[in-house]
């Protein structure tokens, strides 16, 4: 059914008025929320970034250094710690991604003028003539010092590849001892920070099954215990386990069965990490320049993160029915291939543009209406690479089409899940090998108290969708207000000199008896937020 026909046949049931306008109309589609039966609550953790000492990502993107002219806070960009506070950016984790598993903690501390330069993992990414050198002038106090200013919690990913069991340790006692206790507290007190940092995510490795160590899942398993079992006990952890490369064509389901396996009779991490990139590097699509086609694929690759996400925790279960371990989908994002760096050493820095936005919007929904599996989600990257919501360069700093979907979808962080009921047909769409469907609207609603948060993603580059939100139970909506963010061309992207091309604006949406009527248009992403009675 396309959307002529749906709208014929559902159009008795979908009679509203147009927003604004007076006129009757028959909406193209009805979805129902149950804001009574409200399901889990979203994890704030779930709006969380990732920042890797990669390309620009830290060395510019985030820190200037104190005796910059750029404007900043003990060497931190201010810009990036007032967009990140403004997003209310709940966590934060660091440094790596692949860099962790090369990294020694102790590098990263005392007089910055001392700190060894090391060996980057990235280096071997590096074009010629460019130099990866690790600085060390970013460490953990540093990182710290960021996470205060931002509101953030800190999440390190620690050394599983090339460190040992006690350099982990020292560099939790580190963070984590009262003064006085411990030796390594006091060596964290002289070198500026008294107080314990009290980090409680920590990641045991990363991508272990590759740059982490290149290791089968029953070889993880065996150094995971060996890691986590002296865990030094100052507060509470939250481990997280390397999980799978979920976006390998078979979905690494492997990696999960051979790790549980493996842990069979051992004590489980409370988080399992999930990678899931939407991954266009083997094929043609671009990340500036593209047609209909590919802006259709990068959709349809990125919602398979939801069967992903549900064949992983299917999995998962049969090792543990009561659900312990939940999912950290800890880097996630659309990657393209080389080709659009803000300057050819900010190596994984991509050109961002509504397409990503609206993808975004997609992989939000899927992870509101999974609320109850996933504990945390971070994308990759926060700044200069790959998924970012910012780009940076010098003095020059732009907030990409990303970053307004994160702002959008704020007020869904720690609301409760509300079921939508939502049978919009499947588009039909043209994709790289050909047609394919995609789902015609994607959608989550969210509620705290009395306050209705409903995100909607018309990903057509057709036609404009109408939709009358029915409200189940009784209830009645007050007052809707709603924000748009679009643009009339699809690959429109924010500049240095053009920073406020793609933005969101004020939208109409109204309320009629028990619905919220409004008209989506194409290639949108969408928040209606009302109070209900
Ligand atoms: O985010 C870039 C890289 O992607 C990370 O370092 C690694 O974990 C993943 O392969």
């Amino acid at each position: 059914m396309n959307r002529r026909t749906f709208l014929q046949a559902g159009a008795s049931a979908a009679i509203g008025t147009l927003a604004g306008s007076g006129l009757a109309f028959a909406a193209d589609a009805e979805i129902e929320l149950s804001a009574g039966e409200p399901g889990a609550v979203i994890s704030p953790h779930i709006y969380g970034h990732f920042i890797e000492h990669l390309g620009g990502v830290i060395y510019d993107g985030v820190w200037v250094g104190r005796n910059s002219s750029i404007p900043n806070v003990d060497g931190i960009r201010k810009q990036f710690v007032d967009d990140m506070k403004r997003i209310g950016a709940p966590n934060l984790r660091w440094p790596g991604g692949c860099f962790a598993d090369g990294y020694h903690w102790r590098d990263g501390i005392g007089d910055a003028s001392g700190r060894p330069r090391t060996y980057n993992f990235w280096q071997r990414r590096m074009p010629a003539g460019t130099d990866a050198t690790e600085t060390n002038q970013f460490g953990i106090h540093e990182f710290m010092h960021l996470c205060r200013l931002v509101g953030a919690e800190p999440y390190i990913a620690a050394n599983v590849g090339s460190g040992t069991p006690t350099e982990f340790h020292d560099w939790v006692s580190y963070c984590n001892a009262p003064l006085g206790t411990v030796s390594l507290a006091d060596k964290r007190a002289a070198n500026g920070d008294k107080e314990p940092f009290g980090v409680r995510y920590w990641g045991v490795g990363n991508e272990s099954w590759g740059c982490g160590g290149t290791m089968r899942p029953e070889e993880y398993a065996a150094l995971y215990r060996r890691f986590v079992t002296q865990f030094p006990a100052y507060r509470e952890p939250f481990l997280v386990a390397t999980g799978p490369r979920g976006h390998s064509a078979d979905g690494d389901i492997g990696w999960t069965t051979g790790f549980f396996e493996a842990m069979r009779g051992f004590e489980p991490p409370l988080g399992f990490s999930l990678h899931f990139y939407t991954d266009l590097r083997p094929t043609p699509v671009k990340a500036g320049n593209f047609q209909a086609p590919e802006w259709y694929e990068v959709l349809l690759r990125g919602v398979r993160l939801e069967k992903v996400i549900e064949d992983h925790w299917k999995e998962m279960g049969k090792f543990d029915a009561a659900h312990r371990t939940k999912l950290v989908v800890d880097e996630w994002g659309v990657w393209y291939a080389p080709g659009s760096e803000i300057t050819p050493a900010y190596i994984l820095s991509e050109t961002i543009t509504l397409r990503d936005a609206v993808h975004t919007g997609m992989t939000f929904d899927i992870f509101n209406r999974h609320a109850g599996k996933i504990a945390m989600a971070n994308v990759a990257q926060s700044v200069n690479c790959i998924h970012s919501l910012f780009l940076a360069r010098g003095a020059e700093f732009v907030r990409t089409p990303v970053y307004h979907v994160f702002d959008m979808y704020r007020s869904h962080m720690g609301a409760r899940q509300v079921p939508v009921s939502n049978p919009v047909p499947e588009l039909n769409i043209p994709a790289l090998a050909g047609q394919a469907r995609l789902p015609g609207l994607s959608a989550s609603a969210s509620i705290r108290d009395r306050r209705l948060a409903v995100t909607l993603t018309n990903p057509s580059l057709d036609a404009p969708l109408s939709v009358r939100i029915r409200l189940a139970g009784g209830a009645r909506a007050t007052e809707a207000r709603g924000r748009v963010l679009t643009h009339q061309d699809m690959r429109a992207t924010n500049t240095f000199a053009d920073p406020d091309e793609v933005k969101p604006a004020a939208y109409p949406v109204r309320v009629v008896a028990d619905a919220l009527v409004l008209i989506l248009p194409k290639q949108s992403v969408i928040l209606v937020e009302c109070d209900i009675t």
